[in-house]
């Protein structure tokens, strides 16, 4: 039996894994590192950060394993989405990669959307408005204020094509990934030259495009000896984060749907067609299963609000985690569900980088509304986990518009791991919360498409069919739902009483 690999490049770490053909993990190591904000609404990472976490990750993993070199049969990578890596004709990192959640680009995508002869050729095309978020504005944004670099890039690629090359030497990405980057003609699942043209960006710069299961390349002998693992290891085309963990928990079929709560939150429906929201509030992108697509919702912010409130205001409660040694998330969980549904007439807003699904905006921010001083922590606690929530209830309301109707969701990300935010999102949703019987979600993905991309299993759905199960439910409680439907109608109306305040805000 081969074991296959699944590296995930995140955006707080990466996690290395491998698994047996059967799903099983056999053993897994995370390694994180910092994110750069240089200004406000700014954020960048280090490539050379990601690479060091995935050469002592394949070394951790292989030694934890017991496995032998020639036990790999096949590597493959997910990663976040929409980053920018520009390289050198050397294949030099040029400058820190400015990440998905930099808002830098408002301006940049003014122009695009001009450029391309408006919003609506540009949404025909790639299936999405212009976002600062994805990687076409960065490219327009280094090419504006930094030219001196722009002219010495000689590639363009995704973070998990960056190691990719790392791994391979080969400029490979593939169709779901490079959906997020504003050049992927989308219902075609190719370049777009007509917006690279519009856009001045030479299509040489840009890597050749695969399928998630296609190997694309084959791991250099000089890494593989470094890590320990035979020579002759494919590395498939793999997927972007969120594509993966549609893999990683069986959303591959038509009906099904996931929810994911990691920096930031996803709400993903399949899709065998492609559907495309006009108004452009989610996005749709190609999926990892060969000729099919899916729609998504972002939440820009999500498990990264609890961690920012958690690392700033809850001394108390990582204390009392290390003492007796649980995690911190557990104790913060406990203390929320102290608070009562509407976390006694407080609301949050979860806006602190910008906000995608439905609002698109890139100057609003995050909020407290109705603060009293009879609030506690554990009430801002929940506060800040019910307006997540409600953020992807929105994702929802859309596909809902769009005619997608998912009866029940997969949870996976750090926040689908807390039974009480399941049930919160089953109550708040008013659907069932699923949870697969492995919580591995991309990095599974990733070594699914490997084994599918070197040959033990014959296609996505019958990899996914073989391993992945749902093992516990929550269903929504009637009682909990009507309160929460009271708190999302509030909620809801907060965006648009604020969205001129955010605007001066900016400017101030
Ligand atoms: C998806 C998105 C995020 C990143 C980071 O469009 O921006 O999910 O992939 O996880």
């Amino acid at each position: 039996m081969a074991y296959l690999i699944g590296i995930d490049i995140g955006t707080s770490g990466t996690k290395t894994a491998i698994y047996a053909e059967n799903g099983q993990k056999i053993a897994s190591h995370t390694d994180e590192y910092p994110m750069y904000q240089p200004q406000n609404g700014w954020a960048e990472q280090d490539p050379q950060d990601w690479w060091n976490a995935v050469l002592s990750g394949l070394s951790a993993v292989m030694a934890k394993s017991g496995l032998k070199p020639d036990d790999i049969g096949g590597i493959g990578l997910s990663g976040q989405m929409h980053g920018l890596v520009m390289l050198d004709k050397a294949g030099k990192v040029l400058r820190k990669s400015i990440i998905w959640c930099d808002q830098r680009t408002a301006e940049e995508c003014v122009e695009i959307e001009a450029a391309v002869g408006g919003r609506a050729r540009l949404i025909e095309i790639t299936a999405n408005p212009a976002l600062t978020g994805f990687t076409a504005s960065k490219i327009m944004w280094v090419k504006k204020h930094e030219p001196e670099i722009y002219e010495q890039c000689a590639h363009i690629l995704l973070p998990k094509d960056y190691i990719r090359y790392m791994l391979t030497g080969e400029f490979a990405t593939e169709v779901s990934d490079a959906s997020g980057m504003q050049l992927l003609d989308i219902p075609n699942r190719c370049w777009s030259k007509e917006v690279c043209d519009a856009l001045g960006i030479d299509m040489s710069l840009l890597a050749k495009m695969y399928e998630s299961p296609e190997v694309t390349g084959i791991v250099r002998e000089e890494v593989a000896d470094a890590v320990g693992i035979g020579h002759h290891v494919p590395v498939v085309g793999g997927a972007g984060d969120n594509a993966a963990a549609a893999v990683g928990t069986g959303t591959v079929a038509e009906g099904k749907a996931f929810v994911t709560i990691g920096t930031s939150g996803v709400v993903f429906a399949h899709s065998d067609k492609v559907k495309i929201d006009a108004k452009g509030r989610v996005h749709t992108f190609c999926c990892a299963v060969p000729g099919c697509w899916h729609v998504m919702g972002v939440t820009q912010a999500a498990g990264l609000s609890l961690k920012w409130f958690v690392e700033n205001f809850c001394t108390p409660e990582i204390e009392k985690a290390g003492k007796f040694g649980v995690d911190k998330y557990q104790v913060t969980d406990d203390e929320a569900a102290r608070s009562v549904i509407g976390a006694n007439r407080l609301i949050y807003l979860p806006y602190l980088m910008g906000e995608r699904t439905p609002h698109l905006s890139s100057v609003c921010r995050g909020s407290f509304v109705g603060l009293s001083a009879m609030h506690t922590r554990g009430d801002m606690l929940r506060a800040v986990m019910e307006g997540v929530t409600y953020s992807l209830r929105d994702c929802l309301s859309v596909f809902d518009e769009m005619n997608i109707h998912p009866t029940e969701l997969m949870a996976c990300g750090g926040g689908g791991k807390s039974p009480f935010w399941r049930q919160m999102m089953a109550d708040t949703f008013n659907r069932r919360i699923c949870l697969p019987n492995t919580n591995e979600g991309a990095s599974l993905g990733a070594a699914i498409l490997a084994g599918v991309g070197s040959g033990a299993y014959t296609s996505v759905p019958e990899a996914c069919g073989a391993i992945i199960s749902s093992e516990r439910t929550s269903d929504p409680i009637a009682d909990n739902a009507v309160q929460y439907e009271k708190v999302y109608k509030l909620y809801d109306s907060l965006y648009g009483a604020l969205a001129g305040s955010f605007d001066e805000l900016a400017k101030l």
